[in-house]
Order: structure tokens, then C-alpha cells, then sequence
């Protein structure tokens, strides 16, 4: 069965993420199947809406760690699947709905950012640890963190890193309800069908000038972000931590210092 499943029904495309035996990471080919899933829909008249899921145990626990690695160790000049599917999200001109159970973790939470409406299980855990992998934010997410959830709230889920629950989801402004496990499919499902269910052109630009506004930062600021994050995969701390990772042992990085800028 493909790790990413995509199913169409009465206008509505759900893309469901179906790798559980690791947590639902995204490899590279994950990626470039849900990026298609989305290009198709944006041109597809029969698709109204679309709902992103991992179902009701776990979202995704983000990019898979050994991807990381064999990225780490490509030319600085090869794309980005990550990137090519952040650009699909932000694309799509139909809305977009996300329904989060279990870990979102690093791009599970910040790919949210660029979703219309999302939801969370009660069960979701969030955690953006780039620091801890030696990175720095992705996704957009150290500009629009702040500008929703507040500066300071953002230097703790950015810089400290650790998991925060669907409560602190909703304060920074990342996830629009939270629902019992047991509820976030219908819930989530029912909304992706009421939107399916509109005036295509009218909701087409509503979205758009939802959007437009701080779009040129937005996309400028993303640019930077995924040069640093490149450049930081390339480097001796992400090895590390990635190392560590795939040896189940805690990283070391009291050897690194930090050049100024
Ligand atoms: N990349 C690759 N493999 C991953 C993964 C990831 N992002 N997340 C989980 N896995 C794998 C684990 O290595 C493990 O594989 P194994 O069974 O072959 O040992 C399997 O999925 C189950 O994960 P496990 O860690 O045992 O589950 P858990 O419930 O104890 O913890 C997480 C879940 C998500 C908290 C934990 O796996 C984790 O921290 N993963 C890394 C998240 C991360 O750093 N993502 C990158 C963000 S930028």
C-alpha cells in the first residue's frame, strides 16, 4: 500500500498519511506525492476542497531523520522536495483542511501554518525541535509563529523546542479547535465538506485575499529560512544529532561553537 493514500469523494480529496511503522515520517517520495496530489487538485474542477491527515493516531513525526542525512549530503543546488511541497500547500487555491491526532512533529506542525482550517485531537502532541537537530525553522515558521502566537511564545516553541499540547496549539494560533480522538475525523471531514460544498470561484478569492497580504514577506522570509536550514544540514551539529538519533543515544555538542555573523 503507498504511504500516501489519496482518495476522492463527492469534491472533497482526502491525502492521508499511511507509514505507521515509522510514525508517518516523510521521506522524499512522500512528499512528491502529496505535492502532485496537491497540483492535480488545484486544477482538478471535481475537487472542491482537501483534507491532510495522518488519521487518529499519528499525524507525522515530521521528515524522516536518514532522509536528513542523504540531504545533507546532496549539492546545495538540488531541490528540496520538502520545499516543492511547502510551495504546493501555499499554492493550492482550494481550501485546505488538516486534522492532527497523535505527533506533529517539525513540518507536522509546520506545514499547519499553510493549512486553511485545522483541527486537533485531543491526542496531538506538537513540537517544532529544529534547534535540537541542529537546524533552524522551516515552513515559514519562524515569522509566522511570532505573528500569531506572540514573540515570546514563539522563542519557547522554537528555540526550547520541546513537545507542547493541543491547548498551547491553540494559543499560538496554529489549530483552530481541539476535539475528542473520537470526533476529529467527523469534525473535520464535516467542515472539508461544507467548504467543498460552496461557490468554487467566490471561496477561490476569498482564499486569495485572505493571503495576499504580507505573501511578499511571507515568501522572501521562507526563502531565507530553507538557505540557513540547507546550509545547517550541511553541517557538523545536524550530523550530530542525526548520529545520535539513529544510534537511540542523546546528542553532544559541547564541542561546537558558533561563528559571529
Ligand atoms: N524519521 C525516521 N524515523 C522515525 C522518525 C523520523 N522522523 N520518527 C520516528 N521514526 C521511527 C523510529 O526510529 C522507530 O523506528 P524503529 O522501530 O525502526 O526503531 C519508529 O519510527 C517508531 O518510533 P519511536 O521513536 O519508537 O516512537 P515513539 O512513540 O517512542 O516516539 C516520536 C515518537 C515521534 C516522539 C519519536 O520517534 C521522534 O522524536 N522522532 C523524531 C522526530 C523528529 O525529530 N523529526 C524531524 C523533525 S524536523
Amino acid at each position: 500500500m503507498s504511504e500516501i493514500e489519496v482518495t476522492d469523494d463527492a469534491g472533497l480529496r482526502t491525502i492521508r498519511i499511511a507509514r505507521p511503522e515509522k510514525k508517518n515520517a516523510l521521506t522524499r517520495g512522500m512528499y512528491g506525492a502529496m505535492a502532485a496530489a496537491l497540483r492535480d487538485a488545484a486544477g482538478a474542477s471535481t475537487v472542491r476542497a482537501v483534507l491532510i491527515t495522518g488519521g487518529t493516531e499519528c499525524f507525522t513525526s515530521g521528515n524522516d531523520v536518514g532522509d536528513f542525512k542523504a540531504r545533507g549530503d546532496q549539492a546545495a543546488d538540488v531541490p528540496s522536495p520538502a520545499r516543492e511541497f511547502l510551495a504546493a500547500l501555499r499554492a493550492c487555491p482550494k481550501p485546505v483542511v488538516a486534522a492532527v491526532a497523535g505527533y506533529a512533529v517539525g513540518i507536522g506542525t509546520t506545514l499547519l501554518l499553510h493549512c486553511d482550517v485545522v483541527y486537533a485531537a485531543e491526542n496531538a502532541v506538537f513540537r517544532m525541535p529544529f534547534v535540537d537537530l541542529g537546524l533552524c525553522p522551516e515552513g515559514g515558521s519562524s515569522l509566522l509563529v511570532p505573528q500569531r502566537g506572540g514573540q515570546l511564545l514563539a522563542n519557547e516553541l522554537l528555540m526550547l523546542g520541546d513537545a507542547f499540547p493541543p491547548a498551547t496549539a491553540l494559543r499560538a494560533g496554529i489549530v483552530n479547535a481541539v476535539v475528542p480522538v473520537d470526533a476529529l475525523m467527523a469534525t473535520a471531514e464535516g467542515i472539508a465538506r461544507r467548504l467543498a460544498a460552496k461557490p468554487p470561484a467566490a471561496m477561490a478569492v476569498t482564499k486569495r485575499l485572505l493571503r495576499q497580504s504580507g505573501e511578499d514577506a511571507l515568501s522572501a522570509h521562507m526563502t531565507e529560512e530553507f538557505a540557513r536550514f540547507g546550509a545547517l544540514l550541511r553541517g557538523p551539529e545536524a550530523a550530530e544529532a542525526v548520529a545520535a538519533f539513529q544510534e537511540k543515544r542523546k546528542p553532544d555538542f559541547t564541542r561546537f561553537h558558533a561563528a559571529a555573523e
